[in-house]
Parts: structure tokens; C-alpha cells; sequence
């Protein structure tokens, strides 16, 4: 969480700064501040209102070196005090992302050296130390790697000093920090798509990288302080990706590029005739061939696609497979198994939960690791031996939407490849999947024509506290899906139950003011969902039932069918999950919340 972005140039910076941060403001919304060097003095603004506030009360500075922050809290409330970026004794100021565990202990000890704190966060300890070191004459650099060493934790920094106006010092460890590379300029920032507005040429800094950047250049070092190569890459992002185009949210954009995110992702398999282990590495083949079970970690969305994937590698390639939830994974004493695939699937590939729980699976013997990811030069892509990268572009509205499509994606064809490889898929089977596939683009846009109705049914929810979501199968965690996305934008409390589970509990809530979601594909437990539907009719329940064309569910006097336009066989969680962000999404308009920042989240989870 938090996003930093960082320019030295030869123009003011501040415009940089500011549309740096709008980009990176999905990664934490509680404040927002920057510092620019000027005749030898840190000018420090900050708001507890958006970017956009900042902008206003930054319409007079000015600088061509500075450093920016947006903050997603987590020592300390918001508030402009808490705002990064810190200063120490008016010399040092720093922006940080991550959590630093000693602050404590570090603040104990500074406070004794005579340091006074006018923040409650940890990252104030970071600009006292760095100026401890600095005050003895140490160059900025040579400071910042000094504290560095000090502190236990996660961070990516920013860091400039007052009597320093051309240098700019960055370092990564845990959180992620590019380096963004013009002519005679250049920037640090927590993602590119900061750094679109300026260059495209990025360097990617490994853990324990620290960056001295200047006008001219820059020099990068190791974790062991050696000088280090880092490779530019030519960001493939453009603007337009990252920007809100006719969409009124980035949510309803990014539910909306889904068929063309689905198109993406599978178009080196949608080509080709046949399914190749290839495209997750190319250790592929001899690792499938070793594993003789699965273990998926992830948290959150990503950690429902999982859920689905397990249904599909059990029945179709016949692989055992447990799905854990990371941050419990990470924690939990278990028996390691190593013909175990690890499977962890992230969007941001920077979720601090899901790169603990890999670290650790790891750790205590895994040999095969394999991520699922959106994010390329990510974390835990690099740490990973196989990879899948989902090809949705980059999610800026929080809740997650065409990634969670696109990871389900890859998993059938990761299903696919081991059925096929344990000589569990015919070729006329084969053929037929990747037909499916092929048309998948086109099933999901005719699902997003639904747009309209679903917008009208959102209605019924306006005035709603609560709601409960069913699904049975495969479409049980579509139904977890659907009740995350309604409670995380509209606020509205929802729950998910496998229908058939109603019964043994929460049939209790039923009335008419608890609105029953129901996910009904035309699919082996249908006449099992239905009956289960009838439950909830005879306790006066109101119905809202996404139902496949050949369900013979209909619309009725408490119940309200939305008829999908086709049943999709396995690829059907993938269709089914459509109209219920569509769905969140519209509710959420109907409640006036904040569609794209929900309150106390953030994009990137790089805390625990
Ligand atoms: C919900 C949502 C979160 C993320 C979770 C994991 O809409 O987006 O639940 O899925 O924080 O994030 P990633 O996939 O980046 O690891």
C-alpha cells in the first residue's frame, strides 16, 4: 500500500509529482503530500483530502527535485500530521511504503539521542536515522544505506535532503520501487504507470536495491552495497490504459475490458492447435511431471478464483487440491508434501500475505512453486519458477474485476494442461475446449449487455442492509465473489453460503428484507439449487436469481430471473461472475459510495 513517486529535472517537478500520485492513488487515499527542495530548504505540503486537493494547495510551489507520497494508513490515523513525506531536523525528508517492524525500539533510541517526533508513524524513524548518519558528514547515500541496515521490515523509500538539490535516493526491500529513466531527468516511482506521463524506459530494483539518482544518471547497489546492472525495460502500458476514457469509474471500465483482458490472456493458446505446458515456463513440462498434488495460496478475489480452479482440477485433470487462505498458510504448522505444486495467484504480485506464505512454503521444503499473476517484473513472479501471466492490463478500481476473470482463465488452462498431460483429455475433448475458449471473448461481451437490466434490479437494493449470495459447485465461490465485491463498494453486509448449506443456519436470516442472490447455471446441481431457492420463497425471501436461458427458472412474484445469454459448460463461473460485478457496481452507485477508493482499502495489500 501507499504509493511514492520521486523526480530530479531540469523543470518543476510538481506537475510530475501530482499526476505521478493520481495514478498511484489507487494504493491508498488517506492523505496525500509532497516535498521539493528549494534554496536549500524542504517545502512540505500535505492534505488529508485526496490528489486532487493536494493540487490545489500546491499551486505555488515549485522545485526541480522532490519527493511525493500517498498514504494508505497504518501507523497512525490520517491526518496532515501522519502525512508523508517526514522530515528530520529540517534537513531530511522521506516517503515510505511498507511497515518498519523496530520502530519502537528505534524511536526509543532516537528520542535519547534528542530527536523529537512529530508524527505517530514508523516511517519518522527512517528520516531521523538517515539524518543521524548524515549530520556526521556522511554523504546521502552512504546515510541511507546506514539506516537501511538498522531497520527490520518492509520498505520502498524516497529520500532527498535539503543541501542536496540534484540527488535523489531510492531503495526497495519487500515493496516495490522502479526507476524511471529521461534525458537529463529522472524519477522513482511504485508503479510506471506513474511514469507514463514521462518515460516509458523503467529499471525494476531488486530486494536490497539502493538507487543514487541525479540529473545525468543514476548507480544502483545490491543488498551487499556492490554496484549493480539492472536491465531498462520499455514499459508496454500507454496512457490510455490507465486512463477513464468514456467510463464513469475505473470499475465499470475494467468490467467492461473484460473481453478483450480474456482475449489477452489466452491468445498464444487461442492460436495455436493444441495445448503446450510452455506458456507457464519453461520448466513446465518436467515440473508437471513430478507433482502428484496442488496447493493454492492467495488472499481475497484472487483467493476465490483459486476455490473455483480446485473444482475444475479435481474433475477434469484429477489432481488433489487444497486451496488456503495465504495469511493463515503463512502461519500454520502443515505437512509438506514435495511432489506438491504451490500455486499462488496474485494480481499485483506484491500482496504481502501471498509472497509470505510462497516465502514460506519454500522454506519448509516446496520444490515447485508456479505464480498466476498481472504483474510481470513483480515480486512474486521473480520468486516463482513457473508463471502465468494474466494479460488484463493494469486494475486501477480496487475491487478487483477483469483480473479475478482473467486469473480463472489461466487456471482452466492450467487444468487443461495437466489433464492433458496425465492422459486425461482426449484430442476431440481438447479441441472442443479450445473452441469454448476461443468464443469465451464473445460470451462475455454478450453478458455485458445485460448492463441495463442489471442496473434497474440494482434498485431493489438501494434501502438494503444485508444480503445473502448462493451458489452450489463450481459457482459457490462465484457467489463469494459476488458478496465481496457488493460489500466492499456499496457497504452493504453479504454473505455467501453453498445453497444446499442454507439450512443449517443461516435460512434464519430470511425475510423480506434479506435479498437472496441465487448464481444458477444449467449445470449437474440445478434441480438441487432449486429446491434450495424454494426454501428461501416459502420463508418470504425475495429471489434475485441469475439463471442460465435453460434453467425454466422465471420470473415470479418474489422472484426476479436475469436470464444469461448462454450456458458456458466449465467456463461458466467465468460468465457467471459478470453480472454480479455489474450488479455490485450498481448498487454501489445507488448507495453513493466511493466506487473506486472504498472506505479503509487499498489496491495493494504489501502489509500484513
Ligand atoms: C477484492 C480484492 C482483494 C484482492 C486481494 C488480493 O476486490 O481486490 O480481495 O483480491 O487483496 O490481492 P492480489 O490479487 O493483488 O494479491
Amino acid at each position: 500500500m501507499c504509493g511514492i513517486v520521486g523526480a530530479v529535472a531540469q523543470r518543476n517537478v510538481v506537475p510530475v509529482l501530482l499526476q505521478g500520485l493520481l495514478r498511484l492513488e489507487y494504493r491508498g487515499y488517506d492523505s496525500a503530500g509532497l516535498v521539493v527542495v528549494n534554496h536549500n530548504q524542504l517545502e512540505r505540503v500535505v492534505s488529508t483530502g485526496r490528489v486532487a486537493e493536494l493540487s490545489e494547495k500546491t499551486i505555488h510551489t515549485s522545485g526541480h527535485l522532490g519527493i511525493a507520497h500517498t498514504r494508505w494508513a497504518t501507523h497512525g490515523v490520517p491526518s496532515e500530521r501522519n502525512a508523508h513525506p517526514h522530515i528530520s531536523s529540517g534537513q531530511i525528508a522521506v516517503a515510505h511504503n511498507g511497515i518498519i517492524e523496530n520502530y519502537e525500539e528505534l524511536r526509543t533510541r532516537l528520542s535519547a539521542q534528542g530527536y523529537t517526533f512529530a508524527s505517530d508513524t514508523d516511517t519518522e524513524v527512517i528520516a531521523h536515522l538517515i539524518h543521524s548518519h548524515y549530520a556526521r558528514g556522511i554523504s546521502l547515500l552512504g546515510a541511507t544505506q546506514a539506516a537501511l541496515a538498522e531497520l527490520v521490515g518492509a520498505y520502498a523509500i524516497g529520500v532527498v535532503a535539503a543541501d542536496n538539490p540534484q540527488q535523489l535516493i531510492g531503495a526497495r526491500k519487500g515493496s516495490p520501487l522502479l526507476l524511471g529513466v529521461g534525458e537529463i531527468e529522472h524519477f522513482i516511482a511504485s508503479d510506471a504507470s506513474a511514469l507514463l506521463q514521462v518515460t516509458k524506459n523503467m529499471v525494476y530494483l531488486e530486494e536490497g536495491d539502493v538507487v543514487e539518482v541525479g540529473l545525468h544518471g543514476y548507480r544502483i547497489f545490491n543488498a551487499q552495497g556492490e554496484a549493480a546492472q539492472r536491465p531498462v525495460h520499455v514499459s508496454e502500458l500507454t496512457n490510455e490504459s490507465v486512463e477513464l476514457g468514456e467510463y464513469r469509474h475505473y470499475m465499470q471500465k475494467e468490467i467492461h475490458e473484460q473481453p478483450q483482458a480474456l482475449a489477452n490472456t489466452l491468445e498464444s493458446v487461442c492460436n495455436s492447435q493444441s495445448l503446450i505446458p510452455g506458456i507457464f515456463g519453461a520448466e513446465a513440462a518436467a515440473t508437471f511431471a513430478d507433482i502428484d498434488s496442488i496447493l493454492i495460496l492467495a488472499c481475497g478475489t484472487s483467493n476465490h478464483a483459486g476455490q473455483v480452479a480446485r473444482y475444475w482440477l479435481e474433475e477434469i485433470a484429477g489432481i488433489p487440491c487444497n486451496v488456503e487462505i495465504a495469511s493463515e498458510y503463512r502461519y500454520r504448522v502443515s505437512v509438506v508434501n514435495p511432489k506438491t505444486l504451490v500455486v499462488t495467484i496474485s494480481q499485483s504480485g506484491e500482496t504481502a500475505d501471498t509472497m509470505a506464505a510462497l516465502n514460506h512454503a519454500k522454506s519448509i521444503g516446496h520444490l515447485h512453486t508456479l505464480s498466476i499473476c498481472n504483474v510481470p517484473e513483480s515480486a512474486l513472479v521473480r520468486a516463482s519458477k513457473l508463471r502465468m501471466l494474466t494479460r488484463a492490463g493494469p486494475e486501477i478500481g480496487v475491487a478487483s474485476t477483469k483480473a479475478f476473470t482473467t486469473q480463472l482463465a489461466a487456471l482452466f488452462l492450467l487444468t487443461l494442461i495437466l489433464a492433458k498431460q496425465r492422459g486425461r483429455l482426449s484430442q476431440e475433448a481438447e479441441q472442443k475446449h479450445l473452441h469454448d475458449l476461443r468464443h469465451l471473448p464473445a460470451a462475455a461481451q454478450a453478458v455485458l449487455n445485460l448492463e441495463p437490466q442489471i442496473a434497474e434490479l440494482a434498485k431493489h437494493f438501494a434501502d438494503k442492509h444485508h444480503a445473502l449470495f448462493l451458489g452450489r459447485g463450481l459457482h459457490y465461490p462465484i457467489a463469494l465473489e459476488g458478496a465481496l465485491k457488493l460489500k466492499e463498494i456499496s457497504y452493504i453486509h453479504a454473505e455467501a453460503y453453498p445453497a444446499g448449506e442454507l439450512k443449517h443456519g443461516p435460512l434464519a436470516l430470511v425475510d423480506q428484507d434479506m435479498p437472496v442472490i441465487a448464481v444458477a447455471p444449467n449445470d449437474a446441481l440445478l434441480e438441487k439449487l432449486k429446491s434450495n431457492l424454494q426454501e428461501v420463497r416459502a420463508r418470504g425471501g425475495e429471489l434475485y436469481v441469475f439463471a442460465d436461458a435453460d434453467t425454466r427458472i422465471h420470473s415470479s412474484d418474489g422472484v426476479h430471473r436475469m436470464q444469461m445469454p448462454e450456458h458456458a459448460g466449465y467456463l461458466s463461473p467465468i460468465l457467471h461472475t459478470i453480472p454480479l460485478q455489474l450488479l455490485a457496481y450498481y448498487v454501489a452507485l445507488q448507495k453513493g459510495t466511493d466506487v473506486d477508493k472504498p472506505r479503509n482499502l487499498a489496491k495493494s495489500v504489501t502489509v500484513e
